[in-house]
Formats: structure tokens, sequence, C-alpha cells
């Protein structure tokens, strides 16, 4: 079972880009400690970043093909997005939003998710944890659609 690990604009910049805010902790380390979870789930990943919004409704249609679920942090495309939002009710898997400050205690235009009703669920404010929670909740599902679609209860 694959699952994707989509990163929004800005996220490449992480350890660097206002560190009180998302800390010191780089996109490489994050992928890299979601890797080894993924070995313990039994699971593989698929990671992606990028800028641009196309690039990430792209590929979360891709997705579609050989992925199970995904964990995926918009930034700021979270906010008003209704492509990436589309894109995200279109691929009919499990979609977990994660964020890793807490954007319901920050600005207001961060405070509302137009991805949050189409997603399977959204963890915010947990840092790196948040991925790692996210990733297990994508599996778990991931895991549940699988087994229902066999028949399996
Ligand atoms: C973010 C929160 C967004 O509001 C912001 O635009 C980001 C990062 C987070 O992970 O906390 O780029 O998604």
């Amino acid at each position: 079972m694959k699952i994707l690990v989509l990163n929004g604009p800005n996220l490449n910049l992480l350890g660097r880009r206002e560190q009180d805010i998302y800390g010191t902790v780089t996109l490489d380390e994050i992928n890299n400690s979601l890797l080894s979870l993924a070995a313990e789930l039994d699971v593989e990943l698929d990671f992606f970043q990028s800028n641009h919004e196309g690039e990430l409704v792209d590929r979360l249609h891709a997705a579609i093909e050989h992925c199970s679920a995904a964990v995926v942090n918009p930034g700021a495309f979270t906010h008003y997005s209704y492509a990436l939002r589309d894109a995200v009710a279109a691929v009919e898997m499990p979609v977990i939003e994660v964020h890793l400050s807490n954007i319901h205690a920050r600005e207001e235009f961060r405070r509302h998710s137009v991805i949050a009703p189409v997603a399977a669920g959204q963890i915010s404010g947990l840092g790196i944890d948040g991925y790692r929670l996210a990733l297990r909740a994508a599996a778990s599902l991931a895991n549940t659609a699988a087994r229902g679609a066999v028949g399996i209860k």
C-alpha cells in the first residue's frame, strides 16, 4: 500500500522559514521521520512538494492510480485554493490535512480551510508529530477501505 505525502508552497523552506512559528526541522527531516514510521506501518510513501497549485493538483490526480491515501499540507493554498479542494474531493481517497502550526490560533485568514470539508480529518499545531499522526491515520483509513473492498468486516 502506498501513501502520498504532499507539501505545498514554501514548505521547501522549512528549517529556515519563520522559525519562531515553524521550528527548525527541515522538510527532509520530516520526510525521513515518516519513512521510518512507514516501515513500521508496512506502507510505502511517495513524496512531492511544489510551490505551484497546478502541480499539486496533477500529483493528486496521478495518485489515483497508485496511492490509497494522502497526507497533505497545502500551505497557504489551504485558505483559498478551490482547485486543490476539488482535487481532494475528486480523488476519493482518504486525505489527512496537516499543519505544523495551529492555524486556528493565528491570523484570521488562516483560521478557515477550504480543504477541511473534503478531508477525512485535520491535524493542526502539533509540528512534526502532526505529520506522524496523519500518516498513522491515513494508513489506518486506507486499510479499513481496502478491507471493505474485499468484504472483510
Ligand atoms: C501551514 C499553515 C499555513 O497557513 C501557511 O500558509 C503555511 C504552513 C502550517 O503547516 O502550519 O505555509 O500550512
